[in-house]
């Protein structure tokens, strides 16, 4: 089962991305994770990744597709993948499409989160994340269980990101809002694209996400 999550900043794909990985165990690929991971080691990639996602920018496809031909390519991604956060130009749209095909793969199914930009400030702003597992919280919406305690692994250091800045992150909607809408019309004239509305519950976003692979 291969898959694309897509959506604004702060729709909740990574959100989501947590709940599908647990429930169908297949790898989860996040561009944005990749390149932070990168920059944390402050490798070659992280220090070019950190340039642009500091101002909100995105990455040049020539770099983020060589990131994801070579993470495709790992064996692990055989049983399935979930891509986050790639495509998100409609060049690495067919980037993508070559590397599928010479690696004799293909999506089933593109899962569009639509959540109006207003509401995702608020989102972002409100964002926090446990430095120990990776899991992704907010300070209303969605809050550990045990205060200062990530519900997934126990842990107790939680960081905001960067980019979650309110300056940076206005940069990040407008430069996602203008470069979405060609690849959301590819994957629809492809029959393979599922929108759906983000701005609920997070158990209910997952139950629409579960029928959609389900349904493959
Ligand atoms: P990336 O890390 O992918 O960031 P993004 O697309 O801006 O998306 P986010 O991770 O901010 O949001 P999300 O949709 O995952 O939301 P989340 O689940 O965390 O990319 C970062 C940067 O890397 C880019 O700006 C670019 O520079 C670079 N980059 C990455 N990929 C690239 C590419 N392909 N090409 C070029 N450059 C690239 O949720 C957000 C908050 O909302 C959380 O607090 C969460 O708890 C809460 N929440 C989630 N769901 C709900 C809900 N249903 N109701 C209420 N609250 C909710
Ligand atoms: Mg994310």
């Amino acid at each position: 089962m291969n898959l694309i999550i897509m959506g604004l900043p702060g729709a909740g794909k990574g959100t989501q991305a947590e709940r599908i990985i647990d429930a169908y165990g297949i790898p989860h690929i996040s561009t944005g994770d990749m390149f932070r991971d990168a920059m944390k080691n402050e490798t070659a990639l992280g220090l070019e990744a950190k340039s642009y996602i500091d101002k909100g920018a995105l990455v040049p496809d020539e770099v983020t597709n060589g990131i994801v031909r070579d993470r495709l390519a790992e064996s692990d991604t055989n049983s399935g993948f979930l891509l986050d956060g790639f495509p998100r130009t409609i060049e690495q749209t067919n980037a993508l499409e070559e590397i599928l095909k010479s690696l004799d793969k293909k999506i089933d199914a593109v899962i569009n989160i639509h959540v109006e930009p207003e509401v995702l400030i608020e989102r972002l702003a409100g964002r926090f994340i446990c430095r120990d597992c990776g899991a992704t919280y907010h300070k209303v919406n969605n809050a550990p269980k045990v205060e200062g305690t990530c519900d997934r692994c126990g842990g107790h250091n939680f960081y905001q990101r960067e980019d979650d800045k309110p300056e940076t992150v206005k940069n990040r909607l407008s430069v996602n809002i203008t470069g979405s809408q060609p690849i959301l019309d590819f994957y629809n004239d492809s029959n393979l694209l599922h929108t759906i509305d983000g701005n609920r519950e997070i158990s209910a976003v997952f139950g629409d996400v579960k029928s959609i692979i389900d349904g493959i």
